[in-house]
């Protein structure tokens, strides 16, 4: 089974909250699935995960690997991974990334790594998250919001996919915000501009729990092509 890299048009567009949604979804189908966040970065928390998005998904996954592997590195200021290196003077360290992915795949069937900003956040000088997903060696899953706009950052995103020859298995609409287009229309939309799949939206989650999650994310994602 291949693991799978939840990527977004931007920050904030829902990444965290997909891949969690995701992670409960197929843990309920049976695949044991891992969770990773290769880079974070924000104010770190005083308990438990350094990082909140590592947090809310290994709890979704009920996973318990080791922080070094599920997040190997965490950057205390909301920035971008090259940009904590020039403020803070910690370089960001791909190999470390990729080898703890190695091992990380070794403990599970399949692994959803969640991404850092857009597809072009920058890690280093020439080396963005296009560049770490083309090492990782797997497909990717791009999240979108529903808002006026997307259509414009999907066709950006998906474009640099192909630049980089990452192979997209999806979109997933997330419909969070209340004044995003009909989500029938944008997804009609979406498929026709870019040729990518839509695999299903999400609506406006109220509730985290378990139950709610799998629920909301078994009858709106086609999980087989997902899957496949
Ligand atoms: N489907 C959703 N339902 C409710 N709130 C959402 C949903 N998706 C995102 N959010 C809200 O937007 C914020 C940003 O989402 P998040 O998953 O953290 O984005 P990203 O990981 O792309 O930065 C969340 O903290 C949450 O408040
Ligand atoms: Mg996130």
């Amino acid at each position: 089974m291949k693991s799978i890299f939840v990527a977004g048009t931007d920050t904030d567009v829902g990444k965290t909250y997909i891949t969690a949604g995701l992670a409960v979804a197929l843990r309920k189908i049976h695949v044991d699935v891992g969770v990773m966040k290769p880079f974070a970065a924000g104010a770190a928390q005083k308990k438990g995960y350094k990082s909140e998005d590592v947090e809310i998904l290994t709890r979704a996954a009920q996973t318990s690997d080791p922080e070094n592997l599920v997040n190997p590195q965490f950057f205390p200021i909301p920035a971008s991974p090259y940009t904590a290196w020039k403020n803070l003077k910690t370089k960001p360290k791909v190999s470390t990334i990729l080898s703890s992915f190695k091992k990380l795949s070794k403990l599970h069937e399949m692994i959803l790594v969640e991404g850092m900003g857009g597809i072009m956040t920058p890690i280093l000088k020439d080396y963005y998250i296009t560049n770490l997903i083309k090492e990782m060696k797997i497909p990717t899953v791009i999240v979108t919001r529903s808002k006026i706009g997307t259509v414009n950052h999907t066709i950006m995103t998906i474009k640099m996919c192909e630049k980089y020859k990452i192979p997209v298995k999806g979109i997933i609409i997330n419909d969070f915000d209340d004044d995003g287009y009909p989500v029938k229309n944008l997804k009609r939309d979406l498929e026709n501009l870019t040729g990518v799949k839509v695999l299903g939206s999400i609506p406006f989650i109220k509730d985290m729990s378990d139950a709610s999650l799998n629920r909301i994310f078994k009858k709106n994602i086609d999980l087989n092509t997902l899957l496949k």
